[in-house]
C-alpha cells in the first residue's frame, strides 16, 4: 500500500480513470461498488502530487433511477475529500430507467451538476486542463447498448478537435462506447463471445465519422469502458487477437475495465482497478491501479515488459 505517486518527476497533469462502477441499490450489496467508489476516489484524491481530475467513463449507476444517483452522492460525501475536477461521462445504462431515457438523462444532468457544484446541459462537454483538452462524448438519447450521437454533437466534436489539434499537446477523447470493432469488439462484448452483431459493444452508426475526426489529429487518446473487459496488455493483440491498449495509426485505443461488477477476457479481471493518466512534456503514461488496495497493478506486463503504457508525445 503507498499512496499514488507519479512514475517520472514533473508530470504536468495526472488524472484517475475509472469506469462502470455500475452503483445500485438492486446489487446483492449496494455497499460493494459504492465502497469501490469511494476507494478509488479516496486513493485518487491522496496522490502524493495532488491528481487534476477524477473521470469516470459511464454507467456510474446501472439504472439512472433516483435512488442510485442518492447513492452516487451518498459516496461522494463520505469521501476524505472532493475530487479537484470531476469529468463524468454519460453510459448506456445511466440512460436506463422506467420513466425513459429523457427523465434519466436530466438526471444524470442534475446528478453531476449536484456533485461537481458547475452547470451541466448536455451529454458532451470538454474541458481544458493544463493546456489539454479532455473532450467527452454522449449518447442523447436511447440506443439501447450503443450511442446515439446527433450531427450537432457530431459538428461540435469535430470544431473542438480542431482547437485541440492547435493546442500541439496530447488530446485526450472520452466516450462510454468504444469505436466499432476495436478492443476485439464484437466478441468481447460478452464473455462467452455470444454477440455477434457487427456493431455489438461499439458505439455504433456513427463510430466511422467519429474515427475519421480522431485520425486527422497526432497523439490522439480514445478512452471507453462498457465491455468490462479486464486488463490485458498491448501485446496480446497478437496473442489473443484483442488487448485493452491498442495502436491505430496515430490514434491510441485504451478500454477500461469496470470499477466494480466482474471483468472477463483480461489477463486481470478483478474489480477495483483503473488507471492513472500522467501526462509530461514529451510522453503520456497510462499505470494501471488497483484503488481498493491502494497499489499498482504489477502483474500485468501492459507492454515492453513493464507493468504500464507508455508513448512518447510525437
Ligand atoms: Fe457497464
Amino acid at each position: 500500500m503507498s499512496k499514488i505517486n507519479s512514475l517520472y518527476n514533473n508530470p504536468i497533469l495526472t488524472c484517475t480513470v475509472v469506469s462502470d462502477t455500475h452503483i445500485d441499490i438492486n446489487h446483492p450489496v449496494p455497499a460493494l461498488p459504492m465502497k469501490l467508489l469511494r476507494n478509488a476516489i479516496d486513493d485518487s484524491t491522496s496522490a502524493v502530487n495532488g491528481t487534476d481530475a477524477f473521470i469516470i467513463i459511464g454507467d456510474t449507476t446501472s439504472r439512472g433511477n433516483d435512488r442510485n444517483w442518492e447513492l452516487v452522492n451518498e459516496v461522494f460525501k463520505k469521501t476524505k475529500r472532493k475530487p479537484e475536477c470531476l469529468l463524468m461521462a454519460i453510459g448506456n445504462h445511466d440512460i436506463w430507467s422506467d420513466e425513459g431515457a429523457e427523465a434519466a438523462i436530466g438526471r444524470y444532468l442534475k446528478n453531476y451538476t449536484l456533485l461537481d457544484g458547475k452547470e451541466h446541459s448536455k451529454t458532451y462537454f470538454s474541458k481544458v486542463i493544463k493546456g489539454c483538452y479532455f473532450i467527452f462524448l454522449g449518447s442523447e438519447g436511447d440506443a439501447d447498448c450503443e450511442a446515439e450521437i446527433s450531427d450537432d454533437q457530431l459538428e461540435w466534436f469535430s470544431s473542438k478537435m480542431k482547437d485541440a489539434g492547435e493546442s500541439g499537446k496530447p488530446i485526450f477523447v472520452f466516450c462510454h462506447q468504444s469505436l466499432n470493432g476495436k478492443h476485439g469488439l464484437p466478441k468481447t462484448f460478452s464473455r462467452d463471445e455470444s454477440d455477434t452483431g457487427p456493431m455489438d459493444g461499439g458505439i455504433g452508426t456513427k463510430s466511422a465519422e467519429i474515427e475519421q475526426i480522431l485520425k486527422k489529429y497526432s497523439n490522439v487518446y480514445y478512452f471507453s469502458g462498457h465491455s468490462h473487459m479486464g486488463i490485458s496488455s498491448f501485446e496480446s493483440i497478437e496473442t489473443k487477437g484483442y488487448s485493452d491498449f491498442e495502436k491505430d495509426g496515430n490514434l491510441t485505443l485504451i478500454n477500461l475495465p469496470s470499477l466494480a461488477c466482474g471483468n472477463h477476457h483480461g489477463e486481470f479481471n478483478k474489480t477495483g482497478c483503473g488507471l492513472q493518466l500522467e501526462v509530461y512534456d514529451d510522453k503520456v503514461v497510462l499505470r494501471p491501479r488497483r484503488y481498493n488496495r491502494k497499489k499498482w497493478l504489477k502483474s500485468v506486463k501492459i507492454k515492453d515488459g513493464k507493468p504500464y503504457y507508455e508513448e512518447t508525445i510525437k
